[in-house]
């Protein structure tokens, strides 16, 4: 990048973050994460360090926290309300560990880790043990007085609890902590809101946030907000570690983020990490990383400060799972089902710890009612292990050399016309021969919730096609050891584990079966109650399309593209094959159990289980699980960040909705 460009960059850059930094520090009403939010004030620091120059003394990367709102009187703090820094990796939490240590001139030095609680932080002051005054943190020198808000917090004392050091008592005394809105309380917020017809808050962390700023103080006190210590701003005799000024806060009657715990290391830090990464989702509320600390406070003050950051803590941020990068092409893949997906090829961006280089556009019209451009700059999500996506594009980045997107109007692979349905925001292959409609298919056959095959994944399959192994999933069995360990990144064991795995799955159910052979339409569920039916394969191949009709849950849309699949000539010589290579699905019965009759769906994440492990733990207790509402409906399960369709759902109809823990109980 020549300078020249840098300039326009950063000019933009600092438009964009101010223009995000306002909705999101001064009004509170965020329109992007906040981790797409760091990752452009990422970009707009690393141009920064490479062209010094440049730096603007108004950019946002030297501030920290916004102005107050004038509407508060404005009260200066006593001591600064500093920020962190943030590390992401275990190499970068090394390197502080060893700065440290080496200014503390000792090796063995304790920290303290604690959750780094997503709300917003607040100075408590206390005078003569009773409160006296409640102050945001506002820009870190000068914050808004809050006190009538903090006083409607339950969980902060009016008066210190007695059992302290005496001079805590006696003048001023200071405790800070973040000011927070519980996940539960922020969705009972929001069911009323819903039932008022009110317009519903995006998250927790904002809402807290505009709550604690009411200059009514009645309508704080409605908002059901939690306030957790994190540390003490005065000086007490006799408390010498930041673990003992947690423990003072607790003894004094606040609430203290109960998780804390010591750590003697590198590595405790990132088993500590770890950890919480893990469980992230269990915490009450919400959190992005967690606070190391220099447990002993006479070190900890030594270090100083650099910037606005104290050099004895910093943030370890869990990974984000949004991220801003560069879309360098949009091109289409053809699925299993001939579906083109376009999907956007991007500049190579480190996103929830893995690199990320495409992302699905899902389809056209989604495309251009995003409007994605080749060339923009975008925000691209990764959630679990769902394929990643671009959630929308930064038009203001534009220079004006963006292109437009346009579908193509043949098959990339195989030259065919794609086709729409009128109603359909699809563009199809039709060819069912066409070369990715058969990898797709093999890739699906060979998938865990189909055939199951082990170490037969979308590599290998393209290997198996590249090398002419293969041209079909019945081919896959007659595949030898020999023919497998030819292949590139293949040895003789693992070509033998292959056939192995491939020959042991010779007898799948009759769901399995048929949810395996690929037919449009047929998921999982639609294949157990298709298997349920017709108890065996000659019955649902013999089935006319009046009869598929008849199973519950079929309707002619599904019933029509099973009677298409079960005529076409390819698909039938491949379904042949496979008979012929001794595949034989064996016959489905029905499990009894005290679960039978009951039917059951699952909205949100569970803890214990996957949505797969719990449905299959329903049904070999003889129960059903369904993927939406419906009147046969026996039970919700709800579990964590679950949305709000479905529960209002079963209340319209009156279903029975239960948590995880009930639904484990009934699983006993
Ligand atoms: S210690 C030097 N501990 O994170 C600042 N902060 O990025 C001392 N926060 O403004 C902060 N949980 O709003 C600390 N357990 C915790 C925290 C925590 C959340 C917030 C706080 C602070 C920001 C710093």
């Amino acid at each position: 990048m020549t300078e020249t460009e840098a300039t326009k960059r950063i000019a933009k850059l600092m438009a964009e973050i101010e223009d995000h930094r306002y909705k999101y520090y001064v009004l509170d009403e965020p329109t992007i994460s906040d981790s797409a939010y760091d990752s452009l004030n990422q970009e707009l620091e690393d141009l920064e360090q490479k062209f010094p120059t440049l730096t603007s003394p108004d950019s946002p990367t030297t501030r920290v926290g916004a102005k107050p709102l004038a509407k508060f009187e404005t009260i200066a703090h006593d001591t600064p309300m500093l920020s962190l820094r943030d590390v992401f990796s275990r190499d970068e939490v090394a390197a502080w560990v060893k700065r440290v240590s080496d200014a503390a001139g000792q090796t063995k030095i304790d920290y303290y880790g604690e959750i780094k609680m997503d709300g917003l932080a607040a100075s408590i002051v206390y005078q003569d043990g009773k409160l006296a005054q409640g102050v945001t943190r506002g820009d870190g020198t000068i914050g808004e007085n809050v006190t009538a808000g903090i006083r409607t917090i339950k969980m902060v004392p009016l008066v210190l609890r007695p059992g302290g050091p005496a001079s805590v008592y006696r003048g001023r005394f200071e405790v800070r902590g973040e000011v927070l809105l519980y996940k539960k309380d922020f969705e009972a917020l929001n069911q009323a809101r819903e039932q008022a017809g009110l317009p519903l808050f995006a998250n927790p962390r904002n809402t807290a946030a505009g709550s604690i700023r009411q200059l009514d103080s009645k309508l704080t006190a409605e908002r059901r907000l939690s306030f957790h210590v994190y540390g003490v701003a005065t000086v007490v005799d006799g408390i010498t570690t930041h673990k003992a000024e947690h423990e003072l806060a607790h003894q004094l009657g606040f609430k203290v983020e109960p998780h804390s715990r010591l750590l003697a290391s590198v590595d405790e830090v990132m088993a500590f990490a770890a950890e919480w990464e893990n469980k992230r989702k269990s915490l009450p509320y919400g959190t992005d990383g967690l606070v190391i600390t220099v447990n002993d406070r006479a070190i900890f003050n030594r270090l100083g400060v650099v910037g606005k950051a104290p050099r004895g803590s910093v943030a370890y941020k869990f990974a984000a799972e949004q991220a801003t990068t560069k879309v360098r092409d949009i091109q289409v893949s053809i699925g299993r089902t001939g579906a083109a997906t376009p999907f956007a090829v991007l500049e190579p961006v480190l996103v929830a710890g893995s690199t990320i280089q495409m992302a699905t556009l899902h389809n056209e019209s989604e495309v251009h009612r995003k409007d994605i451009r080749i060339g923009d700059t975008v925000i691209i999500q990764k959630a679990g292990d769902v394929i990643p996506e671009v959630v929308e594009s930064l038009p203001k980045l534009r220079t004006g050399r963006e292109k437009v997107f346009h579908m193509p109007t043949r098959c990339p692979i195989c030259g065919t016309k794609l086709e729409k349905g009128d109603k359909e925001a699809v563009w199809r292959c039709p060819n069912f021969n066409c070369y990715a409609l058969e990898r797709g298919r093999i890739i699906h056959f060979a998938s865990k919730d189909a055939i199951d095959i082990e170490g037969l994944g979308e590599q290998t399959v393209d290997a198996l096609l590249d090398t002419k192994l293969i041209s079909d999933a019945a081919d896959l069995y007659h595949l030898s050891v020999d023919d497998v360990a030819g292949m590139p990144r293949f040895a003789a064991k693992s070509a033998s584990n292959l056939v192995e795995a491939i020959q042991s799955r010779k007898h799948p159910t009759l769901d399995r079966f048929i949810y395996a052979l690929g037919i449009r339409h047929v998921g999982a569920q639609t294949a157990r109650d298709v298997a349920e039916h017709f108890g065996n394969l000659a019955g649902f191949r013999a089935a006319k399309p009046e009869e598929m009709q008849q199973v519950p849950g079929i309707g002619q849309v599904v019933a029509r593209s099973i009677a298409d699949w079960l005529a076409d000539q390819h698909q039938h010589l491949v379904l042949e094959k496979l008979l012929r290579e001794g595949v034989k699905p064996t016959a489905f019965h029905k499990v009894r159990g005290k679960l039978s009759g009951q039917n059951f769906v699952i909205t949100g994440t569970l803890e214990a289980f996957s949505r797969d492990e719990a449905a299959a733990k329903i049904e070999a207790l003889g129960g059903t699980f369904q993927t939406s509402v419906t009147k046969e409906t026996d039970y919700l399960v709800l579990g964590a960040d679950a949305g709000e369709a479905k529960s209002t759902k079963a209340k319209k109809l009156g279903t029975k909705v239960i948590d995880e823990a009930e639904l484990l109980k009934l699983l006993k």
